[in-house]
């Protein structure tokens, strides 16, 4: 069954580039859909932000997507997801995807040892969003969890790859390696793109789970259950929104998301 809404196009956010990757994954999943993206990039990084602060923002920014009659809300921010989730589900009418849970239960599903590592930004890692959901998932595992604030600095700076990102990654990844972990969660949708990094850093016999992959499996899953899969037989327009404009976002966009990523529209804040 295909409802009315289905040709409506799925509204995702970030605080900036981080919620590209989860963009991809969706657009390689769902060729058909069409997809508006917006970007907060006048007021990233969210993560050393009060969570007050970050709610109030995330909120703001699903009003306008909604206003914008978008069939679903993707939630492509670990920050906004562990702060603004509870209050959202009660005020808007479409379905809500986020990334942490998928993340969780995919993290689950690849530990070996059941110990867990979590990386994020403070305001994902102070607001215990990871905890509640591994627990929710009644799997016998521990989770470690790490903020490691300047990961953001670096993709939004397009570093991914430097000898400063990976001493940084040494410092910050240090206690996970001491525990063990064999799974870490890239918790801030950021961090795929300092995957390289991570992987050099924690050593190639560890797990490292993005939860783009899972959170567009969960999307798809989701829009087939509600009946609003688009149909349409034409490739999905794909909209990029920034609160700074075109700027670095636009430049390092296509970088990040590939061919599908165009021009940038400018919405500034009051
Ligand atoms: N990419 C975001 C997240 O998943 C936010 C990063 C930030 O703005 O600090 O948490």
């Amino acid at each position: 069954m295909v409802t009315a809404g289905a040709r409506a196009p799925i509204g995702m956010f970030d605080s900036g580039l981080g919620g590209l990757t989860v963009a991809r994954a969706v657009i390689d999943l769902l060729p058909h859909e069409d997809l508006v993206y917006f970007g907060d990039t006048a007021r990233c990084p969210y993560g050393p932000r009060p969570a007050d602060e970050v709610k109030g923002f995330a909120l703001e920014i699903m009003d306008l997507l909604v206003a914008q009659d978008v069939k679903m809300l993707v939630v492509a921010c670990n920050s906004a997801a562990s702060t603004a989730l509870e209050d959202a589900a009660g005020r808007y009418d479409v379905p809500i995807v986020s990334v942490i849970e998928p993340g969780v239960r995919a993290a689950v599903a690849a530990t070996r040892n059941r110990k867990i590592g979590l990386i994020g930004t403070e305001a994902t890692v102070s607001s215990k969003s990871y905890d509640r959901a591994l627990d929710a998932t009644r799997a016998n595992a521990t989770m470690v969890e790490q903020a490691c604030p300047r990961f953001v600095e670096f993709v939004e700076q397009g570093d991914t790859t430097s000898d400063e990102a990976i001493e940084v990654a040494e410092e910050y990844l240090k206690p996970l390696i001491d525990a063990e972990v064999d799974t870490v969660i890239l918790g801030c949708t950021h961090y795929p793109l300092l995957m390289g990094v991570i992987q050099i850093v924690m050593g190639e016999d560890v797990v490292l789970i993005s939860s783009a992959e899972a959170t567009a499996t969960e999307v798809f899953t989701r829009l087939r259950t509600d009946g609003l899969l688009n149909d349409q037989e034409a490739p999905g327009t794909h909209r990029f929104i920034a609160s700074s404009g075109e700027g670095t976002f636009g430049e390092l966009g296509r970088r990040f998301l590939g061919p599908e990523f165009g021009a940038v529209e400018h919405h500034p804040w009051n």
